[in-house]
């Protein structure tokens, strides 16, 4: 677990996809830290869950904000669930994955996506990014995937939808430095969470072990509070991105999918 400051991040923070995996791991974590949490994500049996465990575990205050990040307007209601709260740090992690021939998705599938993976962080940043410069301190993380501005078979749109994450975070990370707003964006690789399973993957029998959502968190927090860019999360990961030519991760893909039954045979 990593501890982060108070000070410069707290009282209040605000997490987006805190109901399971990697967000609900930033919760702890931040939690841990004394800072209060108010957890994002549409399903809310899930979020006061997570809430109570971090209140009672390290005796922050908690709050539960459901809304869905793909519908338009959702930062009205965030924005209005946060309005009386001295925010000082904003971890924008919410997504999902949607494995599939390009072909076979329809265009409200596209629109959602992209409303997820890329519209949904820069309202975030927008609205809380002005409210942290006003107050001259905080952060704020952006979960992305690494390799995403590569291209993904088979994670075509989400792929392309993801590498935004990246650029945004980095100009950001310019922009609101003069401000002591600091921005990390954070591209993990295969972790364990329940994301896997939507690939057909269990992690136990993975060549490559996913790595634990705490770990990935962990060194998240690390990078912001050193206001770093940019992250991977682990070694592993940082030396296949450094050695393992894009084209050959693509071909790597490529074979992983062909191996599902539902992506094995040509489109209809
Ligand atoms: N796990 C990996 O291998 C991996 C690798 C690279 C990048 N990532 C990224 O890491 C982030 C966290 O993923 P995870 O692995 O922790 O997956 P996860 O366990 O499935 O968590 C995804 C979170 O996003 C929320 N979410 C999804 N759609 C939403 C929507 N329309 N509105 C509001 N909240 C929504 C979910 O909450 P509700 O369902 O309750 O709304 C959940 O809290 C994602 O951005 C993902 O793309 C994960």
């Amino acid at each position: 677990m990593s501890k982060i400051d108070g000070k410069r991040f707290g009282p209040w923070a605000v997490i987006t996809g805190a109901s399971s995996g990697i967000g609900r791991e930033f919760a702890r974590q931040i939690a841990a830290s004394g800072i209060h949490v108010a957890l994002v994500a549409r399903r809310e049996p899930q979020l006061h869950e997570v809430g109570l465990e971090c209140s009672r575990e390290f005796g922050v205050e908690h709050r539960v904000i459901v809304a869905d990040l793909a519908v338009e307007g959702f930062i009205a209601r965030i924005a209005e669930a946060t309005r009386e709260l001295d925010v000082g740090l904003v971890i924008s992690n919410a997504g999902s994955a949607n494995p599939g021939r390009f072909l076979d998705k329809n265009s409200d599938e596209l629109a959602m996506t992209l409303r997820l993976s890329a519209l949904a962080h820069a309202e975030m940043a927008r609205h809380f990014g002005r409210r942290l410069v006003d107050r001259g301190r905080g952060g704020l993380a952006f979960v992305g995937a690494v390799g995403a501005e590569n291209g993904a078979p088979f994670m075509a749109h989400d792929g392309a939808a993801k590498a935004y994450v990246r650029s945004l975070a980095l100009a950001l990370h310019e922009e609101f430095k003069p401000f002591g707003v600091y921005v990390t964006a954070v591209a993990p690789g295969p972790t364990d969470t329940p994301v896997l399973a939507r690939f057909g993957l269990d992690p136990k029998t993975m060549p490559l072990k996913p790595m634990l959502a705490g770990d990935v968190v962990r060194e998240g927090l690390q990078a912001l509070s050193a206001n770093r860019a940019t992250l991977i999360p682990g070694r592993m990961n940082r030396m296949m991105r450094a050695v393992v030519p894009a084209s050959v991760t693509r071909s790597m893909m490529m074979r992983m999918f062909a191996n599902m039954p539902e992506l094995a045979n040509p489109p209809s």
